[in-house]
């Protein structure tokens, strides 16, 4: 195991990445992490990551210095590596101009980070400061015009360091040198997998939950899913699962949720029929914010409702993600883990939480559901907003609004899929503007609805392009929606990056 400890580095989570794509499992933590803590941990090597700090700022980020007397091999990328030459009584230099892209470095001797890779390398640059001399017994591996102290190495004590980025694919022999770290220095194995993982999880899940009985809230989304068939292939019938429909579902979504975990892996699963409970407390809520406050609160109040009726329910299974929890930089994980409460639910309930995800990314969750036999439409679903359809449909939710949206819906995905786009496109779904204009069918005047089409690429929602569709799939969609959806007559397609918009229209 390989231990990274974050300075903030906007790739530190990609170190880990990296680590783990080589088969070894890597964890990030914070940098304020204790020596003792690390020794518990027993990592076979330490990665130091880069950092926006100075060493000699007053407030910069530290570590326990101890941790360079634990005799485990580390690697310092950047920041971390100007922060060893400075505990070692180096210095490093404070640069006014930041160096930022391609650089060429020259390999010195036969060091070990560098067996065998050629002599001239293009890596990757992003720092202002710099070494300006190693400390008393480390050598310099590697030297650039502009960065004389490229890499550092003290091989007895097995302690590097290296200027560039190793973790970007920019740096051409990045990985190779984050591979001789990792398993020339650290002697760790590469044994890594989904399937191992599995085991062990459900070693662990047994372990920790015994004879008691844990509840979950299923939303059909691929973490709860993946996380109820984990916790399901651990200890069967001890785990009940809630699946809400509050009646904001896409067509035929409830029933192939159900299908899929009632018939197929034959869990507990207990279907809340909820929808007069959320479309009445809807009813003539036209407010985006408000409607949605409605619908986490109602989602609060149902599941309390259902969990008192179950009694001795010990504890309750979340699906959140490593990304989830480092977000926001490890420091924080405390806050950032009562977001990802399921549906906001309220502290003062009396359960224990079991996140068996909360250490892989969302990749390996998918890997994860295809191994555990989730279906795939299951595993690859696009992202659906917990308030649902209600946020798509502009104004009051009516159930004829939700009829029309459905259906649309549900063509839009077909013909995406049948274009072969659906991985492509991150996310697609239609809207219902509260629009109705004038046109024609047949020789009869018509005064319907307007239904926009949303498709955005994006990498995780926080930015958005709008897809291009190709015009003959567009036309598909919209011949199909306005000859099959009953009160739509026009279709717009949504063309609008975000920013400035947003990918849901509310
Ligand atoms: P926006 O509209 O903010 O959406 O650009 C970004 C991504 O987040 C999803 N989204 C939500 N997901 N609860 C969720 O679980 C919500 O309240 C919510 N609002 C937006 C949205 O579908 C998109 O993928």
């Amino acid at each position: 195991m390989i231990l990274v400890l974050d300075f903030g580095s906007q790739y530190n989570q990609l170190i880990t990445r990296r680590i783990r794509e080589l088969g070894v499992y890597s964890e990030l933590h914070s940098h304020k992490m204790s020596a003792e803590d690390i020794q518990k941990l027993n990592p076979n090597g330490i990665i130091l990551s880069g950092g926006p700090n100075s060493v000699y700022a007053d407030n910069s980020f530290r570590c326990d210095e101890n941790l360079f007397d634990l005799d485990i091999p580390i690697l310092g990328i950047c920041y971390g590596m100007q922060l060893m030459t400075h505990h070692f009584g180096g210095k490093v230099e404070r640069a006014s101009q930041r160096e930022y892209g391609k650089a060429v470095i020259t390999i010195q001797g036969n060091p070990v980070l560098f067996n065998g890779l050629p002599d001239e390398q293009v890596v990757w640059m992003s720092h202002s400061d710099k070494v300006e001399e190693v400390p008393e017994g480390f050598r310099i591996d590697a030297t650039n015009p502009s960065c004389p102290i490229a890499a550092i190495s003290h091989e007895q004590k097995k302690l590097f360091g290296v200027q560039f980025h190793p973790e970007v694919r920019h740096s051409e022999h990045g990985n190779d040198l984050l591979k001789k770290f990792v398993f020339d220095v650290c002697k760790c194995e590469g044994n890594w997998t989904i399937e191992n993982f599995i085991e062990m999880e459900i070693e662990k899940i047994r372990e920790q939950v015994g004879d008691k009985k844990v509840l979950c809230a299923l939303s059909g989304g691929v973490d709860s899913s993946v996380v109820a068939a984990l916790i399901h292939k651990a200890i069967g019938d001890q785990l009940t699962c809630f699946f809400v429909d509050h009646g904001l579902l896409r067509k035929n979504e409830a029933e192939s949720v159900m299908k899929t975990f009632r018939d197929r892996f034959q869990m507990n699963v207990i279907k809340v029929d909820a929808q007069d409970r959320f479309l009445n407390k809807l009813k003539g809520v036209t407010d985006p914010e408000q409607k949605r406050k409605i619908i986490g609160n109602e989602f609060i109040y149902v599941f309390r409702d259902e969990a008192e009726k179950l009694k001795e329910m010990d504890f309750l299974a979340q699906g959140t993600l490593y990304t989830d929890i480092i977000e926001s930089g490890t420091d924080t994980a405390q806050t950032i883990k009562s977001h990802h409460n399921v549906g906001g639910l309220p502290e003062d309930m009396d359960f224990e939480l079991i996140e068996p995800l909360n250490t892989l990314f969302k990749d390996e969750v998918r890997r994860l559901g295809l191994e555990l036999g989730v279906p795939e439409e299951i595993v690859w679903r696009q992202p659906f907003p917990g308030p649902g359809l209600a946020i798509r449909i502009l104004g009051e939710v009516t159930e004829e609004k939700l009829d029309i949206l459905r259906e649309s819906d549900a063509i839009l995905r077909e013909e995406i899929k049948h274009a072969g786009l659906d991985r492509e496109i991150w996310q697609y779904f239609t809207v219902l503007p509260n629009i109705r204009s004038v046109g024609v069918m047949g020789d009869a005047r018509t005064y319907d609805y307007t239904i926009g089409i949303r498709a955005v690429t994006s990498v995780d929602g926080m930015t958005s392009d709008w897809a291009r569709i190709p015009y003959e799939v567009l036309e598909r969609i919209s011949t199909r929606i306005v000859n099959e959806v009953e009160h739509v007559n026009r279709i717009v397609y949504d063309i609008t990056s975000k920013p400035p918009a947003t990918i849901e229209w509310e």
